[in-house]
């Protein structure tokens, strides 16, 4: 945990070491999708590690023993934000296949910092909303303005707070606070906490625009 209540950083020395690649501008599409998700590994194993497990009897080519699986009365439905969020989900979608995938679409409004929908695949009515886990993905949590809307999308249909995880490479301090103050009870796992936004809403140090990054549209 960080100073933040229910803010977890993965400081793992494998995040550190990827984390300097990305954030190096020099570094190329194809490496930093790479570098990325082998970060995404790490935080998804934070993200993770309270589901719950079930006893189960295997036989193994040599006998009968005891064996755990997870637990299926929760649907895991992996959300990524539009687009850069996609970028998590690939690996999301690997370790978990049985997980629901359900898009949001959002991009943010460069004069108000304000998020604008254009997409969202949840449903107008969520059945059983205490049954579900919700992995909410965006690499970077600047003005919290996306996640707190995100959020919204799943509390408003009923999903408690502690069903809400919101997974980001980079967060900010600002957004993080702002997050936290609406929704003390969603866990953020990220894989730093860097200095502060500028007056454009773009985290420092950071690592520029992470959409642009990924899908190599930086223009010079
Ligand atoms: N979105 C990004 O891609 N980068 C930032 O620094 C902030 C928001």
């Amino acid at each position: 945990m960080s100073d933040f209540k229910n803010v977890c950083v993965v400081n793992h020395p494998l995040c550190c070491h990827n984390l300097s690649i990305i954030r190096n501008k020099e570094t190329s599409a194809e490496v930093f999708r790479n570098a990325i998700r082998r970060i995404t590994y790490l935080l998804f194993y934070k993200a993770t590690e309270e589901l719950e497990l079930e006893a189960i009897k295997i036989e193994t080519p040599l006998e009968v023993c005891e064996g755990k699986t997870l637990k299926r009365n929760k649907e895991i439905i992996i959300a990524p934000i539009l687009r850069a969020g996609l970028i998590f989900s690939d690996v999301a979608n690997e370790i978990m296949p049985f997980a629901t995938v359900r898009h949001i679409g959002m991009y943010r409004d460069e004069d108000t910092l304000t998020p604008v929908w254009y997409y969202n695949k949840i449903p107008v009515e969520v059945e059983h909303p205490e049954d579900k886990i919700i992995l909410i993905l965006d690499p970077m949590l600047a003005t919290g303005n996306s996640a707190i809307d995100s959020i919204k999308l799943f509390t408003n249909k009923k999903v408690p707070q502690e069903n809400i995880r919101f997974i980001s490479l980079i967060s900010a301090p600002e957004g993080l606070r702002k997050v936290q103050d609406a929704f003390p009870n969603v866990k953020i796992i990220t894989a730093s906490i860097d200095n502060c936004l500028n007056e454009q809403g773009y985290i420092r140090p950071g690592l520029g625009d992470a959409g642009d990054r990924i899908f190599n549209t930086v223009e010079n």
